[in-house]
């Protein structure tokens, strides 16, 4: 990378933390890379792989580090197919555009930094086809479900293509968990631009009715934000605390700590493991 590059690279706002060639990192939001180092991953090794609803890449460029043999990245670029309310589509299509165009670029910036060879292409999650995408053997979707009006569809598109293990991992409603531990539940709306939190209980139940069964979920984890949490944005009282909250606790993997930090923000992350229940075969998906 020359000075041009990295100077391009840094004026970004990121929201992933991606580790460059020259030793520095994109200022994300959030800095995923000790999330990753504790999940208990399936085989990458050979694999082909899909990262869903990828962003700037880091999930892919981790699976691809990991050593999978190809990983293909989809996401959308054109925010007509994104699921929002009509009205924020129609007040802010404008933005929408300019932020999806970003998006973009800086998954192609971190790909060329990085000399990766994982293939990105434009694709929403409910057009996961098997006849034109293959099947995969991991597919990795992180913080999707959430934005989706229909997450039980969104996963059954999945399993369409899941030849092998999904690796989910999604935000979970920490007060649902507590109150209802083994009652599927989900909060409508939980945050702008957010349409459904489920408790652990729910996103099982989400899996099960796409045809997935589940193998394992991981203990409850924060996601740590990352350095570029700050750059530029106003922030009030809550927003910091949370912010050094994910940055200094999240580091612990106490239960306790999790829990009671979930309580106070009102969520926190799981990671699920899941395959394709025996009759869930890729080409049998019509949805
Ligand atoms: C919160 S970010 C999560 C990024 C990354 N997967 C992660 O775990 O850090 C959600 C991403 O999903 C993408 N997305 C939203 N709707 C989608 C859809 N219908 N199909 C595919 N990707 C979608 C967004 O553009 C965004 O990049």
């Amino acid at each position: 990378m020359n000075c041009a590059d990295v100077e391009a690279l840094h004026a970004e706002r990121w929201f992933h933390t991606i580790e460059l060639p020259d030793g520095s990192c994109t200022p994300g939001v959030f800095d995923m890379r000790s999330c990753s180092a504790r999940l208990d991953w399936p085989a990458l090794t050979g694999a082909r792989c899909l990262d869903v609803g990828t962003c700037d890449g880091f999930w892919a460029f981790e699976i691809e580090r990991r050593g999978a043999a190809e990983v293909l990245a989809i996401d959308v670029d054109d925010p007509w197919q994104l699921d929002l309310p009509q009205e924020v589509r129609d007040r802010d299509i404008e933005e929408l555009r300019r932020s999806a165009a970003r998006r973009k670029k800086r998954f192609e910036m971190a790909a060329a930094a990085r000399s990766s060879r994982v293939r990105r292409i434009a694709c929403s999650v409910y057009d996961l086809d098997p006849a034109m995408h293959g099947v995969f053997d991991v597919i990795f979707c992180g913080t999707l479900l959430i934005h989706l009006r229909d997450p039980v569809r969104a996963l059954r598109r999945i399993a369409g293509v899941c030849a092998g293990e999904l690796m989910l991992l999604e935000t979970v409603d920490a007060r649902l968990d507590l109150l209802h531990p083994s009652s599927p539940c989900a909060r409508l709306e939980p945050a702008p631009l957010q349409w459904w939190r489920a408790n652990t209980a729910g996103l099982h139940a989400m899996l099960r009715l796409a045809g997935f069964e589940v193998l394992s979920t991981s203990p409850r984890f924060l996601t740590p934000h990352g350095a570029g949490l700050s750059s530029g944005r106003p922030q009030g009282a809550r927003a910091r605390a949370s912010a050094w909250a994910r940055t200094r606790l999240a580091a612990s993997s106490a239960p306790l700590v999790t829990r009671s930090l979930g309580l106070v923000f009102g969520n926190y992350d799981v990671a699920i493991r899941a395959r394709p229940r025996a009759g869930v075969r890729p080409a049998a998906v019509v949805l």
